[in-house]
């Protein structure tokens, strides 16, 4: 059978960059049956050193804008899962589970909706009709979904929405209901899936994390199917409270929830030429290694997954006007930086190091 050049150039590339006979996450990950992640896009992954590095390193990956309703509904009635698919099929190929984002969010939404003034009656069908659709879809490729992202507001509060108040999908001022419907009707259309809430600015002990806390709580004691918290983890200031975070699952634990770390990166200041300062590389490992090390020293802390793996693929520069980036454990040519060696050397250690 003749393999293509695109293959070749896979194994070459898989060969030079493991370190050649080095460990990679995955492997150090599997022994202890952690789920090590990143987020992924389809464009890059015609790129070999980024199929390669996404495979040999990761034993999950989630679509990073694939699955989100901008990407899956060009208009009201059509579904197009060209994308999303083309990346699950890469994730069954290297035997990676996948995780899906997200169902319901505030942002990222096609203006056919956001500008569509719909009743809340047809809200709460097109909601309805889009988990059921997309979740039976992946039924049994999708182990995890990322039901309702970003819901709260920095304090605390629900965040206005067009899915909670404007105009909402029927529980406008009634609080939490409109989070729980969509957990509902998750369960009802994959009852197999493991269904997450998924924050921002909750890691740690603050108000945000209190009213998580709070919601979660009041969801266990009624019964509405809800298997776990994502902590996105985006450290934007060089500066984690990794105690909190410790504190944090451990208080999620005692719900009976699982917790995965769902979107880690440390961005870095850069200066005018784009470059950063050594130190800030080594201060921006030692914040990967402690939050690692947080996620395996609680038993329900399922998986840890970075905002993308390269610096060559990250919203952070985008998003911050050029002015930080840098933010994962591969450069952008693919070298591995001093956080995916604290990242390694963490699941080389295993779930059992306290320190
Ligand atoms: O799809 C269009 C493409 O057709 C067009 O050519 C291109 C031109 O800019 O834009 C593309 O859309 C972009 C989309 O990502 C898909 O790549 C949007 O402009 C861009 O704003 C969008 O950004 C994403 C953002 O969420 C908003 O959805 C980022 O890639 C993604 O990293 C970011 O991820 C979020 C998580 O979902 C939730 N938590 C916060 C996190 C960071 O903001």
């Amino acid at each position: 059978m003749k393999v293509s050049g695109f293959i070749w150039l896979l194994l070459w590339f898989t060969f030079v960059t493991a370190g050649c006979w080095g460990q990679t996450l995955r492997q150090e990950a599997e022994r202890d049956g952690i789920l090590v992640s990143t987020a992924a896009r389809l464009p890059p992954l015609s790129e070999p050193a980024y199929a390669a590095t996404l495979a040999r390193e990761f034993n999950m990956l989630e679509p990073e804008d694939a699955m989100k309703w901008a990407a899956l509904r060009p208009d009201e009635r059509t579904f197009d899962f060209r994308e999303a698919d083309a990346l699950v099929r890469f994730a069954v190929e290297h035997k990676m589970k996948v995780r899906g984002h997200c169902l319901t969010w505030g942002r990222n939404n096609p203006d056919w909706l956001m500008q569509g003034h719909f009743t809340s009656n047809q809200l709460s069908r097109l909601l309805h009709e889009h988990i059921t659709r997309v979740m039976e879809h992946y039924s049994g490729q999708v182990f995890a979904w990322d039901v309702v992202n970003e819901a709260l507001e920095e304090k605390g509060t629900v965040r206005g929405s067009i899915w909670y108040d404007q105009p909402g999908i029927g529980f406008a001022g009634q609080g939490t209901a409109h989070i729980e419907q969509a957990f509902r009707w998750a369960h009802e259309a994959d009852p197999k899936a493991l269904l997450f809430y998924n924050e921002a600015e909750g890691e740690w002990m603050n108000r945000k994390s209190d009213a998580i806390y709070a919601m979660l709580k009041d969801f266990k004691q009624r019964g509405v199917p809800i298997d776990g918290v994502g902590l996105q983890m985006h450290i934007p200031f060089l500066e984690a409270d990794t105690y909190g975070i410790a504190a944090n699952i451990a208080r999620l634990a005692a719900l009976g929830l699982q917790v995965n770390i769902t979107e880690l990166d440390v961005s870095l200041p850069l200066d005018s030429n784009s470059m950063v300062r050594a130190e800030d590389l080594l201060r921006q490992a030692e914040i990967y290694r402690a939050i690692v090390r947080a996620c395996l020293n609680s038993s329900n802390c399922t998986a840890i997954q970075t905002w993308g793996f390269t610096d060559k693929y990250s919203w952070i520069g985008s998003h911050s006007r050029g002015t930080r980036g840098q933010a994962l454990p591969f450069d952008r040519i693919y070298r591995s930086k001093p956080a995916y060696r604290a990242v390694l050397d963490e699941l080389s250690a295993g779930r059992s190091q306290s320190r």
